[in-house]
């Protein structure tokens, strides 16, 4: 039987096991998928204990360890070079290791899954981390006319946008932002981790409440402060992350077993275990 993982510290709270055997099943298929606590600061031993199984045959990785697993990969693939982090291994042969990363993939699959159109839209995105960083290549492939990230930390978007090198990727902070008047954006990711804190980004209103789409890469029981606060706001179309969580399950399940599984039952089972 084909061995999978997540690994991330802390793990407990990881879906992924009941993801990919929902995936599975969808095609009677049978595989073991466990969450393995990552050992910090020796990450590299628990990938090797773990690929030390022939039949472990990929693994997820999550947060704090996606750019220690990097290193231990034997090839990436061009997305998570320009991610600068991994969520995925797959397995090649006994020695051969790839690193993936999904988590654009993923996203860009919810927003198709919601009708949302990529090309040509002016999207803006909250937060300068890796969170942001692993969805600009993505979103550009698919079009995006125009990427503008927005950071507390102004120098940290400029670092991000300059790496990207490309001028649809702009950077700014949120005084700037507030000083200027802008075009409504198409769509707003929050890329920050704030609303686990229930905190709000320093976005302004008027920003906020012109944006047609609206999306929180958090996702909880009840909607978001930041999407609570779009919808006071006037915003209808709003999204919370856990699309995006499934969406970048199913593009790891296809690099393992060669074939996408179908998102929407996973999610409605999953939202009703919220
Ligand atoms: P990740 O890899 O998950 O993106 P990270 O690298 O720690 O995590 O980055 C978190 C991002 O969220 C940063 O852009 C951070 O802003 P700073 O660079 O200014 O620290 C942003 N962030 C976190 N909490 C925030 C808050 N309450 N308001 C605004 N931005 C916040």
């Amino acid at each position: 039987i084909d061995k999978y993982a997540v690994f991330g510290d802390p793990i407990e709270q990881s879906r992924s096991p009941l993801i990919h055997q929902t995936f599975a099943k969808q095609r009677n298929e049978r595989i073991d998928y466990q969450k393995i606590l990552g050992q910090k600061g020796n990450f590299s031993a628990s990938l090797d204990d773990f690929f030390a199984d022939p039949n472990a045959k990929g693994c997820n990785i999550t947060s704090p360890f996606k750019q220690d697993a990097l290193q231990w990969v034997t090839e990436l693939s061009p997305a998570a070079v320009d991610a600068g982090a991994i969520n995925t291994i797959i397995r090649l042969d006994e020695n051969r290791f790839r690193g993936e990363t999904t988590d654009g993939a993923g996203l860009v699959l919810d927003l198709k899954h919601q009708d949302f159109c990529i090309s040509n839209s002016r999207i803006l995105l909250i937060g300068a981390g890796g969170a942001a960083r692993g969805v600009i290549l993505p979103l550009l492939e698919q079009g995006a006319k125009q990427i503008t990230i927005v950071n507390r930390t102004k120098a940290k978007a400029e670092d991000l946008a300059n790496w990207f090198d490309n001028s649809n990727v702009l950077a700014t902070d949120f005084l700037q932002m507030a000083s200027e008047s802008s075009q409504p954006y198409d769509l707003i990711v929050n890329c920050t981790s704030a609303s686990l804190s229930g905190q709000l980004p320093d976005l302004s209103d008027d920003v906020l409440s012109k944006a047609s789409m609206v999306y929180d890469m958090v996702y909880l029981s009840a909607p978001t402060a930041f999407l609570e606060h779009a919808s006071r706001l006037g915003v209808v179309n709003t999204s919370d992350g856990l699309g995006m969580l499934v969406g970048q399950a199913a593009h790891s399940f296809n690099f393992w077993r060669g074939y996408m599984p179908d998102i929407e039952p996973v999610m409605q089972q999953i939202r009703s275990m919220l």
